[in-house]
């Protein structure tokens, strides 16, 4: 029998904001927010607008509460809002499936680097119960779930490092120009500077260990085998761009940071905080308060922040 789809329902604000938790790093976005209404597995749910969650990998904004009384009436809900959704299900699985089943199919081809961001706008959706949807047209990443698929290099890259870069440069919309200098702190084996070299920069990078022996021959690429800790700001001298992948404690890491920019000798900052055992959540917040910056995770950070300064 076919059930009738019932009366529309107008959706209800919920005066929520809801952030998806890059994953496995849902207790670190609990621990950054503080206060939240609710957990359902990676979603997090919190009161009031939109607070700083550099764990989140999609941010919900301004999500309503639908109630629905059948699949169709539920996928006539959303498409009535507008046309892209990306689900995210917690529970349900199969009655959600159902629902998207009804839904303008997502078929995203793989990106090929360097694209713009897609201009139509993307909207997540989930089912709080058989008979209500969690709703939000406008979410901070136009990407579903905040992934980006890449269509993968896998001859030049010596790793798969790049793809951080890769994710970066296209969220931002923005990546280091032909000529400009790019200091490329923990290099080795070279993902990061390939991807430099390929924007046309010139790149100075500094490792303990030796590059990639192909990277190493890239013309425009000058290896200093050294620690990122004595190559100091004066020696090296002025950079349009620093990046750091070195492998050491986030303070550690503020330690150096701070030394380049009190020298004014670098005019933009890339670094990768990287995290061993608990999260250190001072020294995140320490790197979040320096003007102008902003911290998040890249969907290919590890356990680590991407810390910038533009
Ligand atoms: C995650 S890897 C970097 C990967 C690189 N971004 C890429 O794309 O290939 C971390 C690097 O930090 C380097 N490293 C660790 N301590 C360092 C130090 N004190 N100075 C310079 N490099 C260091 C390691 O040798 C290692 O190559």
């Amino acid at each position: 029998m076919v059930k009738p789809e019932g009366p529309e329902s107008a959706p209800l604000p919920t005066g929520l904001t809801v952030y998806l938790a890059a994953d496995g790093f849902v207790d670190d976005l609990v621990a950054e927010l503080g206060a939240v209404e609710a957990v359902h597995d990676r979603l997090v749910l919190a009161a009031g607008p939109p607070r700083p969650a550099a764990w989140a990998q999609n941010i919900w904004f301004d999500p309503v509460r639908i109630p629905v009384a059948s699949i169709g009436a539920a996928a006539k809900a959303l498409r009535a809002m507008q046309r892209n959704w990306a689900l995210y299900a917690f529970h349900l699985h199969r009655r959600a499936a159902l629902i998207e089943a009804k839904l303008p199919p997502l078929r995203p081809k793989p990106l090929v680097f360097p694209a713009p961001l897609p201009a139509a706008p993307l909207g997540s959706w989930t089912l709080l119960d058989a008979g209500t949807l969690l709703a939000a047209p406008r979410c901070s990443s136009p990407f579903r779930h905040g992934e980006i698929a890449f269509a993968e290099n896998k001859t030049a890259p010596p790793n798969r490092a790049y793809l951080k870069l890769w994710e970066l440069f296209t969220r931002l919309q923005r990546q280091p120009q032909r000529g400009e200098i790019c200091l490329d702190l923990g290099a080795s084996p070279g993902g990061w500077s390939w991807v430099l070299h390929e924007c046309g920069a010139r790149v100075i990078a500094v490792d303990k260990a030796p590059l990639d022996a192909r990277i190493a021959a890239l013309s425009g690429v000058e290896m200093r085998q050294q620690s990122a800790f004595a190559a100091a700001p004066e020696d090296i001298g002025p950079v349009d761009w620093l990046f750091s992948d070195v492998i050491c404690y986030p303070a550690r890491l503020l330690g150096l940071v701070e030394r380049w920019l009190a020298s004014g000798l670098a005019r933009r900052f890339v670094c990768t905080l990287k995290f061993q055992g608990p999260t250190d959540h001072e020294t995140a917040q320490r790197f979040a308060a320096i003007p102008g910056s902003q911290l998040f995770h890249l969907h290919n950070n590890k356990h680590e922040l991407t810390w910038i300064r533009l």
